[in-house]
C-alpha cells in the first residue's frame, strides 16, 4: 500500500530521519532542505557555491525559524572530492543528490567541467551512499535524456539519443545508477525533471532558465528574447511538485530492489509564447511599461529538443505523487517572491 505525501510527512514528523541534500544552497536542493526541516528532520546540507548561493540558505535559515535551523549541518564541500562525500553520508538515511552543473549551454561550451561535477561527482556520492548503508539514494536526473526521441509524452522506458553533455552526464547517471543496483544491491531513484521553477531560481547569468529570466527581465523593462518562432514546448513543473516527488521517492521509492526512475512534471505543454502571455498579463497591473511589449525572436539554440511533455503516470501509481500546483498557481507563487526579491 504506497503511502500519499500527507501520510508520508506525517509520519516524519513523527518519526524524524536524518538527510543528506547535495546542492543545498541552490534552487531545487534548498526547498527540500526547507521542507525536511520543517517536518522536523534532521538534515546535512552539502554545497560547493558552484552555482548555488549563501543568500538561499540564509533565505531558508528566516523561513524555517532557529529550532528547526539547529537540526541543520551544513559542509562546504565539492562532490567531485569523494573523501567528502563518504564523510557526508555517514548517518545518513536518505541521500537526495541535487548537485550537479545544470545548464545544455553550458556543458556545450565546457564539457569537462560538467562531467567533472555530474559524472564523476555522482560517482563519489553513489559510492558514498552505498559505503555508510543509507536506506535510499534519490538522484536528480532530466528529461534531457529523453534527447532526439520523438514519442510525446516521454514514457520512462523510452529514451532517445542525447543531445548535449548535459544529457550524457545525466544518461550515466542512469546507467551508473542501474550498476550500483546490481553490483552492491544500492537502491536509486532517478528523478527525470522537466523544467522546474519557482522561488530562489537564479534570474541572473548567461545559464539562467527561461522562466526565472522573463521574469526578472520583465519587471527590469528589459527586452524578451525567444529561441525559434516560440512554439517550442515544455512541461514546466513548479518546485513544489518537485519536492513532492524527492520525499515520497526517499520513503516510498518504488517497488523491487533495483534502480527505478520516474518522470516528474504535470503532463501539461505550454508553448514560449503561452508562457510570455502568461507572465506579461500577470505583471501587467504592477508594470504598465509591459503594456504592447512582445518578443524578440532570433535563432533556434543547438542542443534544444523541440518539444517536452512528461507521462506522469509511473510517478503517480507507484510513487503516489500527486502535482498540487499547475503551471498558473506554480506562477503566482514564483512572482510574487521575485516581485519582493529582484532588484529592480
Ligand atoms: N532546474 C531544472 O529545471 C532542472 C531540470 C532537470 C534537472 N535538474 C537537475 O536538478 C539538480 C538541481 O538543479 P537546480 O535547478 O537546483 O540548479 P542549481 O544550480 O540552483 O543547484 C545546483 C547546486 O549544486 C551545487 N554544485 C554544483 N557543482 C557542485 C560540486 N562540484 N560540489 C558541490 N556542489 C555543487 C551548486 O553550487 C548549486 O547550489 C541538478 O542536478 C540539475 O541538473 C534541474
Amino acid at each position: 500500500m504506497i503511502r500519499n505525501f500527507t501520510q508520508v510527512r506525517a509520519d516524519l514528523v513523527s518519526k524524524p530521519s536524518s538527510w543528506l541534500v547535495t546542492g543545498a544552497a541552490g534552487f531545487i536542493g534548498s526547498h527540500l532542505l526547507q521542507t525536511l526541516l520543517g517536518l522536523g528532520q534532521r538534515v546535512v546540507a552539502m554545497d560547493n557555491f558552484a552555482t548555488g548561493y549563501r543568500r538561499n540558505l540564509d533565505q531558508v535559515r528566516d523561513l524555517v525559524g532557529p529550532e528547526a535551523w539547529s537540526r541543520c549541518r551544513f559542509l562546504e564541500a565539492d562532490i567531485r572530492d569523494a573523501d567528502a562525500c563518504a564523510a557526508a553520508c555517514q548517518g545518513a538515511e536518505y541521500v537526495l543528490h541535487q548537485a550537479a552543473l545544470g545548464s545544455v549551454p553550458r556543458s556545450i561550451e565546457d564539457p569537462l567541467t560538467s562531467n567533472a561535477a555530474n559524472v564523476t561527482g555522482f560517482v563519489n556520492m553513489a559510492w558514498g551512499a552505498h559505503k555508510a548503508g543509507v536506506r535510499r539514494f534519490v538522484y536528480a536526473s532530466s528529461s534531457a535524456v529523453y534527447g532526439d526521441h520523438p514519442d510525446l509524452p516521454k514514457v520512462e522506458e523510452r529514451i532517445g539519443g542525447p543531445l548535449s553533455p548535459y544529457a550524457v552526464t545525466k544518461f550515466v547517471n542512469e546507467v551508473y545508477g542501474e550498476v550500483f543496483a546490481r553490483c552492491y544491491g544500492l537502491r536509486p531513484v532517478g528523478l527525470r525533471y522537466f523544467n522546474v521553477f519557482g522561488p530562489r531560481q537564479d534570474p541572473d547569468g548567461a545559464y539562467a532558465a527561461v522562466i526565472p529570466r522573463w521574469i526578472a527581465s520583465l519587471i527590469k523593462g528589459e527586452p524578451i528574447l525567444i529561441n525559434g518562432d516560440g512554439e517550442t514546448s515544455r512541461d514546466f513543473c513548479y518546485i513544489a511538485n518537485v519536492v513532492q516527488a524527492n520525499i515520497l521517492a526517499a520513503v516510498n521509492g518504488g517497488p523491487g530492489e533495483g534502480q527505478q526512475v520516474f518522470n516528474v512534471a504535470l503532463n501539461q505543454r505550454t508553448t514560449l509564447n503561452e508562457l510570455f502571455a502568461l507572465l506579461r498579463d500577470r505583471l501587467l497591473g504592477e508594470f504598465p511599461h509591459l503594456r504592447g511589449c512582445t518578443p524578440v525572436y532570433r535563432e533556434f539554440r543547438a542542443g534544444d529538443v523541440r518539444h517536452s511533455q512528461a507521462d506522469i503516470t509511473k510517478a503517480r501509481t507507484q510513487l503516489g505523487y500527486e502535482p498540487t500546483h499547475d503551471i498558473a498557481a506554480g506562477l503566482d507563487e514564483s512572482l510574487a517572491w521575485y516581485k519582493a526579491n529582484v532588484v529592480r
